[in-house]
């Protein structure tokens, strides 16, 4: 596989919202590829290892509640330079930071709410690949 991939995860609040398939719409119009993808609900064990280097954080505890709130979509999406280039198309953290025409800006409610994760770097997205997928789910 190649090198240039990240991890993507809708989160709990656009799934719910039936957000999904309009965001998977503009991943793919962007020209990212999915290689890999499936739906899954995080135990909060999986959501507080998945999110660790936000221990102690005072957004930790309920950003691992929210997490593992409901049925995520987790992808992984190959594109060059995908890890920065799917952070420039999610837009800021804050939803009211994020510039117009990301996903954040058109999907997220909140802050802690905001739709979707990319990994924010290439070692991060390896971790989080491995997170996710086995050999044999990712293509
Ligand atoms: P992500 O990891 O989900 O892609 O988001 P990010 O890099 O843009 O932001 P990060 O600092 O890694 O924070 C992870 C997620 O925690 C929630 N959060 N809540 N209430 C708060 O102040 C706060 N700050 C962060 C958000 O869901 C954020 O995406
Ligand atoms: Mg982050």
């Amino acid at each position: 596989m190649s090198d240039d991939f990240t991890l993507a995860i809708i989160k709990p609040d656009a799934v719910r919202t039936g957000k999904a398939g309009p965001i998977l719409a503009i991943i793919n119009e962007k020209g990212f590829e999915i290689s890999a993808i499936k739906m899954l609900k995080l135990t909060t064990a999986q959501a507080e290892s998945f999110y660790e280097i936000h221990k102690g954080k005072a957004f930790y505890n309920s950003l691992v509640e929210f997490m593992s709130s409901g049925p995520v979509i987790a992808m992984i999406l190959r594109y060059p330079g995908a890890v920065e280039e799917f952070r420039q198309l999610i837009g800021a953290t804050d939803p009211a930071k994020a510039e117009p025409g990301t996903i954040r800006k058109l999907f997220a409610v909140s802050v802690q709410m905001n739709a979707i994760h990319g990994s924010d770097s290439v070692e991060n997205a390896q971790r989080e690949a491995d997170f996710f997928f086995s050999k044999v789910e990712r293509f």
